[in-house]
């Protein structure tokens, strides 16, 4: 494009037409320059949201397939309620970014129907340690979840709030209830997913076989989801 205009300028102005080549480059840098910053901010927010919102959508998914695998074996045991009671929170986790993938037009990960058997998995077989595996496994799996909203939060909040209030917009006009006031997305999933977490530890998920290599392979596991998630 610069070129040309140069080449339009050398024929129409046939002096100029020996500096023509240092100007002619001058445009063109300036030309592309103003282009790519004009789009680009538009296309880093959108592909920042949409990354956002397909990895939150994939830890979500996980996250009920983990609870539906749990019921599965500990439905009818003590922990049955409390553990419904967290998969009903997960629940309402999902639909937000549900909505939230309809209303952004986001697709979600290709890695949906693994995560939807490998959660479901996970959540069995832990259970089948006993409640106490179970609460291993959801110690590990909440405390990957809270670290990783709290990552998002801090990048988000690092940005420039004007130049990201776009892409905030979507994120932080979450409420689940009334009484639940000034609860932005991220943050409200980060606090409950971290009551999650605590629960786990109350109801002795440190006393499950081989609590920490448990702890540490699930943390891992997750890490890798959401690595994958992000970007598949
Ligand atoms: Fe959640
Ligand atoms: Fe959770």
């Amino acid at each position: 494009m610069g070129r040309a205009a140069g080449a339009l300028l050398g024929k129409l102005c046939p002096g100029l037409q020996g500096a023509s080549s240092h100007y002619t480059q001058h445009v063109h840098q300036l030309l592309v320059r103003h282009c790519s910053s004009g789009n680009y901010t538009g296309h880093e927010e959108k592909a920042m949201l949409d990354r956002i919102i397909r990895v939150d959508h994939a830890g979500e998914y996980g996250a009920n397939r983990i609870y539906a695998g749990q019921m599965a074996v500990l439905g009818r045991s003590s922990v049955g309620p409390i553990i419904q009671h967290m998969w009903d929170q997960e629940k309402d986790h999902l639909q937000k970014f549900n909505e939230l993938m309809v209303a952004h037009r986001v697709r979600p990960t290709v890695l949906l129907p693994f995560w939807n058997v490998a959660g479901f998995t996970l959540g069995a077989v832990t259970a089948l340690l006993g409640k106490k595996g179970a609460m291993a496994c959801t110690v590990a799996v909440e405390a990957t979840i809270s670290n990783h909203y709290n990552n998002q939060i801090r990048t988000l909040m690092e940005r420039d709030p004007e130049k990201y209030r776009s892409l905030l917009e979507p994120l932080v006009s979450y409420q689940r209830t009334p009484s639940q006031k000034n609860g932005t997305t991220l943050k409200k999933f980060r606090d409950e997913e971290l009551e999650h977490h605590d629960t786990g530890l109350e109801h002795d998920a440190e006393l499950a076989p081989a609590y920490s290599i448990l702890n540490n392979l699930i943390q891992a596991g997750c890490r890798a989801a959401v690595y994958l998630s992000e970007r598949v």
